[in-house]
């Protein structure tokens, strides 16, 4: 089943054929990025803008280098939400106008759901149940796979997502926006010990999280520095926050893991592609002779195929929409509104 599909939620444009949820004929991706970054961070206006300007031409560019015609095309995947309402709806709008020239069949597919199924894509063995670490720019959770389309939340974050911490630090910090991959990059030659961070400590439940007292702690220790005319050691103020956010996001995925007895586990996200995170998720699943899958850095940030893939399952499992499909800008990844 060749199934094209539609990524717009943020500030990339993406399309992508899947086959079969499980092979990706082409993936296409028109970033935004530099545009946003003199801003400092996404302007949802322009986002929307600048999506309306790629979608069609970024669609025709896929049909050609997957060298299919549009008649084999099976089905066409959206992401629904959540994300920007703007930018969510140029997508939803384009599938929609697509599935109904063709006659196809239109799938509504929740973003992080999409970021969970990058994993099918790079792990042709990988089958639910399993349990994800999801950590991107808005969403941080622990997930409970149980089947392609059937999950449930263990755990979440009770404020910022981890990705939404990198950036605020990594900007302050005069990194260029997006800020989480550049100040991985700086992490790597510092020492993780320099400088004392915070680590939330577990509330009633086990498995949520808190983000906004190490954010507001490195804040401080820069705003502080600056102010005293202090030189900070950036590249291990780096260290010492991405270890600080390993320590809160590590235990609880332990803990979730002997809890649920799984075998098999993943990460998915933007910010999958942590070096810290995906070196002491290895550690851990490898203490605890469990398997971990991790999509390739490819595949962690916003892309089409993933959407491909998961919608494959949604269809799988009769979630097929309507004309009447909307966008959201907050929706559960087990559907409900929020
Ligand atoms: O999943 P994603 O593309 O967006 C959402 O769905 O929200 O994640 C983007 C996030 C950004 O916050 C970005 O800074 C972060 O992922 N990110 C990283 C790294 N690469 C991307 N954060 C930490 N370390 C990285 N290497
Ligand atoms: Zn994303």
């Amino acid at each position: 089943m060749n199934i094209l599909a539609v990524e717009s939620s943020c500030d990339e444009t993406a399309v992508a054929v899947v086959v079969d949820g499980r092979k990706v004929l082409v993936d296409k991706i028109a970033s935004q990025v530099e545009l946003h970054r003199i801003y400092g961070g996404v302007v949802p206006e322009i986002a929307s803008r600048k999506h309306i300007e790629a979608i069609y031409g970024l669609a025709d560019e896929a049909l050609r280098d997957a060298a299919i015609t549009r008649d084999q095309i099976d089905a066409v995947a959206v992401t629904y939400a959540p994300g920007l309402i703007g930018a969510v709806l140029v997508g939803v709008n384009f599938a929609k106008a697509a599935a109904l020239t063709l006659g196809k069949p239109l799938i509504p597919v929740h973003h992080i759901r999409g970021h969970i199924a990058a994993n099918y894509l790079a792990h042709p063995d990988l089958k639910p149940p399993f349990l994800c670490l999801v950590v991107s720019g808005g969403h941080t959770m622990i997930v409970d796979v149980k089947d392609y389309t059937e999950m449930e939340i263990l755990g979440t974050t009770l404020d910022d997502a981890a990705g939404e911490c990198f950036d605020k630090v990594a900007r302050v910090l005069g990194m260029p926006y997006p800020g989480g991959a550049a100040l991985d990059r700086a992490a790597k030659v510092g020492d993780e010990n320099k400088y004392q961070l915070p680590r939330s400590k577990p509330g009633k439940n086990p498995y949520d999280m808190s983000f906004s007292g190490l954010k507001t702690a490195s804040l401080n220790l820069i705003h502080h520095a600056d102010q005293v005319g202090e030189e900070l050691d950036i590249p291990s103020l780096c260290a010492s926050f991405s270890s600080a956010v390993a320590d809160i996001l590590i235990p609880r995925m332990e803990q979730a893991i002997r809890q649920t007895g799984y075998q098999h586990v993943a990460v998915a996200g933007g910010v999958a592609a942590n070096s810290r995170i995906r070196g002491d998720m290895e550690n851990l699943c490898d203490s605890l002779g469990v398997n971990l899958y991790m999509p390739p850095l490819s595949l962690c940030g916003d892309n089409a195929a993933m959407i491909g893939a998961q919608g494959y399952y949604e269809y799988l499992a009769g979630n097929i929409a309507g004309m009447e499909l909307n966008a959201y800008a907050t929706k559960s990844i087990l559907g409900e509104m929020l």
